[in-house]
């Protein structure tokens, strides 16, 4: 493939992008079988679309649209994500069209004055992961998969398991036991995958389930899926055309696996290539310091790959061998960004202060909001410059953790919200109004 010059490549194809070999789109592995790097999906340039002022006219235009593609906030941006996917292939909620939301309570906690929320909790099954995921299940059904599986802290088991049901496909997922958040597992049993509670944490999880695929020919649907990176670059396109094309100068992401912070480089990178952006934004990473190994390796100019064994709050995030690392180094170096890592009390007070203000998330997602708070405390961003932090899931994903705040007496958090247990009577509705105006 290597040979062919630039007319003949088919519309989409993969490359390793540690070695540079190419396979053809239609390869289910999820490894160069050389040098086992990740593969990278590349497609042949949008034309005849042509200008990027076209190309923005299409997307636009596409917006509201009611075929299942134009529908959808994934394949509204086709020609970037798989321009050759069928109508009839396409396995769509659909998803995407998340808002971009100003909080005035956020803004002022962060420290910065035009802070925008990209809300990614509302996808369908509340989460960032289905923007991925409706690729990849759609790459599964045009190469024939007979069943797809993943490991997962909860979001991802829960998307695969929403996509597979729809697609018709047999999944199955690898979740550590004990350790998924309430409404995720929920998710996952009641959509119907078949589910494996794993006496280990995700990074066991993660090597079990790559062994079954490569042994068991299952198509593995984790972030290593370089299709479920095309879908996750729309969080940034989607995110660039709300602000009509004029990018932030930060945008802000937990990260985990770092196959968002892969999606973003990637995005950011054509979106420059094509023109439909003059400047880079920078990213900034945001881990728990209880499961910082990206963190570890920026303070050390990415000399060596950190692995650390995860314990934190946001269990979304409990990652402590990263499986994207290289991916996230490439984003991070072109777009000079920094990761940085929060404490679980700040995750918390972030979580609280998000969710008070209406938008609420889940843990993991509030760790973009604290490590805002944080890098404008150290003057890594200053308080008049523009940034977007992405909510990656959903308030209602953790109810457990919920519940557990907001009824803490011992002692109670500063943000917690008691609920008030009454007798049935109205004087004592207007014991608690009087006590709440004294
Ligand atoms: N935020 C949420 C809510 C997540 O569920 C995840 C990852 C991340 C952030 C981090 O993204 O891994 O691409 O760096 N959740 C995966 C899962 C691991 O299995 O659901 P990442």
């Amino acid at each position: 493939m290597s040979e062919r010059g630039p007319a003949e490549r088919p519309v989409s194809w993969q490359v390793c992008a540690r070695c540079g070999k190419e396979l053809p789109a239609s390869s289910p592995r999820s490894q160069c079988p050389g040098c086992g790097g990740l593969l990278e999906v590349r497609h042949r340039p949008p034309s005849p679309h042509g200008s990027p002022a076209k190309l923005r006219e299409i997307f636009a235009a596409r917006r509201g649209g009611s075929g299942p593609l134009d529908a959808s906030g994934v394949w509204r941006y086709r020609e970037l994500v798989l321009p050759d996917a069928r109508e009839e292939d396409v396995v769509t909620y659909p998803e995407g069209n998340t808002p971009l939301l100003s909080r005035g309570a956020v803004s002022r906690w962060a420290g910065v004055e035009s802070l925008l929320l990209k809300h990614e909790g509302m996808n369908p099954t509340g989460s960032f992961k289905d923007r991925g995921m409706t690729v990849g299940m759609t790459q599964a059904r045009r190469i024939g998969a007979r069943a797809v599986a993943c490991a997962s802290t909860g979001n991802t088991s829960a998307s695969l398991a929403a996509y597979a049901a729809t697609a018709g496909l047999p999944a199955l997922v690898f979740v550590p036991a004990g350790q998924v958040a309430l409404g995720k597992l929920a998710q996952t049993l009641a959509y119907g995958a078949k589910t494996l509670l794993v006496r280990g944490d995700f990074d066991a999880c993660f090597a079990l389930v790559r062994e079954a695929a490569e042994k068991l020919n299952v198509y593995l649907l984790n972030s290593i899926n370089p299709f479920r990176i095309e879908g996750q670059k729309t969080i940034v396109l989607e995110t660039l055309e709300q602000l009509s094309y004029e990018p932030p100068d930060w945008i802000a992401l937990p990260a985990g696996n770092l196959g968002n912070t892969s999606a973003f480089g990637k995005a950011l990178r054509e979106a420059c290539e094509l023109g439909l952006i003059a400047k880079l934004p920078r990213l900034a990473c945001i881990q728990a310091e209880g499961a910082n190994p990206f963190a570890r390796a920026f303070r050390e100019g990415f000399t060596r790959p950190h692995r650390v064994k995860a314990e934190t709050v946001a269990t979304a995030i409990k990652i402590g061998d990263p499986a994207s690392l290289d991916r996230a180094i490439a984003a991070l170096r072109l777009t000079d960004g920094v990761v940085t890592d929060v404490s679980d009390h700040e995750i918390l007070e972030a979580k609280a202060v998000v969710d008070a203000s209406g938008a609420g998330c889940e843990p993991a997602s509030a760790a973009s909001v604290a490590g805002v708070r944080k890098l404008v405390a150290e003057g890594v961003i200053r308080p008049g410059q523009r940034v977007v932090a992405v909510l990656t899931g959903h308030i209602l994903k953790d109810p457990g953790l919920l519940l557990r705040y907001h009824q803490e007496t011992d002692p109670p958090p500063s943000r917690a919200n008691r609920p008030i247990e009454i007798d049935a009577n109205l004087s004592a509705v207007e014991e608690v109004l009087g006590a709440s105006r004294s």
